[in-house]
């Protein structure tokens, strides 16, 4: 989004009803929705409506300006498709303002953190979302990820064939082997080990806690 863009949509007269109807149908599309608590949600679009009527452009008040369009383009509110993997991870942006479209009630996420670095935990499924045998696929940021469960556990390994980049989420389970869907070449979903030669895929480390399935992935 350009800032010249920015300036043609939102008029002096623009409401925080306006800012809703605009941004709600763009951040579903990347798997967000406004936070549940409208109270919140309504005091976040107040100070932005403040920064538009400064700056001509709808900034996130949470986060610093440098005054230099370009940098500041990654700030402009919504901002989630620039900062994918944090926000996954933390299934919500940074304010709250926005959050994953599963999550119930949105209070509990509200507050700025600063940018998370490390390991983090991602919730992706609860246990009983797949049976033994199943696989789906995991969109973490950029990360393709398929997620099966095989005799009661969860394991997670690169969505992508090594040998012509097939989906491996549309594979086929046996036992603890994953088959790609276009050619049967078989993935160990336990250490994302083929027999073909330096064709293996990596894996994520899974764990289970009170029903619900995290991913470990490094921002
Ligand atoms: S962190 Fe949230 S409030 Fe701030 S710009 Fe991004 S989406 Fe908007
Ligand atoms: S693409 Fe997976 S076996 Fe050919």
């Amino acid at each position: 989004m350009s800032d010249a863009s920015v300036r043609r949509r939102f008029s002096d007269g623009t409401t925080a009803d306006d800012l809703k109807a605009y941004m709600a149908p763009f951040v579903e599309r990347l798997g967000y929705r406004l936070n549940t608590d409208e109270g919140f949600v309504d005091a976040v679009l107040a100070s932005e409506l403040e920064i538009l009527a400064e700056t001509g452009d709808v900034y996130c008040p949470c986060r610093i300006r440098t005054g230099d369009a370009k940098a500041d383009v990654a700030i402009i509110c919504p901002c989630i498709a620039f900062h994918m993997d944090e926000f996954a991870a933390l299934r919500k942006c940074w304010c709250g303002l926005f959050i994953r479209t599963d999550v119930e009630d949105g209070s509990s996420l509200e507050g700025v953190i600063e940018t998370t670095s490390g390991p983090v935990d991602v919730r992706v499924a609860a246990y009983d979302d797949l049976a033994d045998g199943q696989v789906r696929h995991v969109k973490i940021g950029k990360r393709d990820i398929a997620l099966a469960r095989a005799a009661g556990e969860y394991f997670a390994l690169s969505n992508v064939c090594r040998h012509a980049f097939a989906p491996l989420a549309e594979g086929f389970m046996d036992g603890s082997q994953l088959m790609c869907p276009w050619h049967g070449w078989r993935y160990d979903v336990r250490d994302g080990s083929t027999d073909h030669p330096d064709a293996d895929v990596r894996t994520y480390p899974v764990t289970v806690r009170d029903g619900e399935v995290f991913l470990r992935v490094e921002l």
